[in-house]
């Protein structure tokens, strides 16, 4: 793929590296590798260069959405979601950057304490409950903006 192709970074926070083995019934059996290979190829496919990048810690998710390297970003933050402002605050810092939320499961139709969304409210959008498939659809609404740009 040429270098000039827009350039949208995928982050996955906290225990997404586990994806396959973790709570199947939740997360699906895809794993991460997996996923990361359907959404680079996916990418491809739309004129975008995708790279996957995961991190259990919240200030490594934070050095990543604050670099300069990309022209949108696909951001699961995980639990991270429901609790971090500091999250939410690199999120607005790189405004208008466009970076939209994905979880894979429908977290408002799961326990209470996953309801707070202060990074989803950072964002420009939100996909969920959709699996692993709303990181495709992720990439299909930037792939929109960057070409009407
Ligand atoms: C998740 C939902 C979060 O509540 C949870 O903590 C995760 C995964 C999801 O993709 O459904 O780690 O972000």
């Amino acid at each position: 793929m040429s270098v000039g192709f827009p350039r949208v970074v995928v982050l996955h926070g906290p225990s997404l590296g586990w994806l396959g083995r973790r709570e199947p019934a939740v997360y699906g059996s895809e794993t991460l590798a997996e996923l990361n290979a359907r959404l680079v190829s996916h990418g491809d496919a739309l004129g975008l260069r995708v790279s996957c990048r995961q991190s259990n810690h919240e200030g490594e998710l934070i050095d990543w959405l604050l670099s300069d390297d990309r022209e949108a970003i696909i951001l699961n933050a995980g639990a991270y979601a429901h609790t971090s402002l500091a999250i939410a605050d690199a999120i607005r810092a790189i405004a208008p950057l466009p970076v939209v939320e994905v979880h894979l499961s429908n977290t408002v139709a799961r326990d209470i304490a996953r309801h707070p969304a202060p990074v989803g409210a950072a964002c420009r959008a939100r996909l969920e409950g959709f699996g692993g498939d709303g990181y495709l659809m992720a990439l299909d609404a930037v792939a929109g903006w960057l070409r009407r740009q």
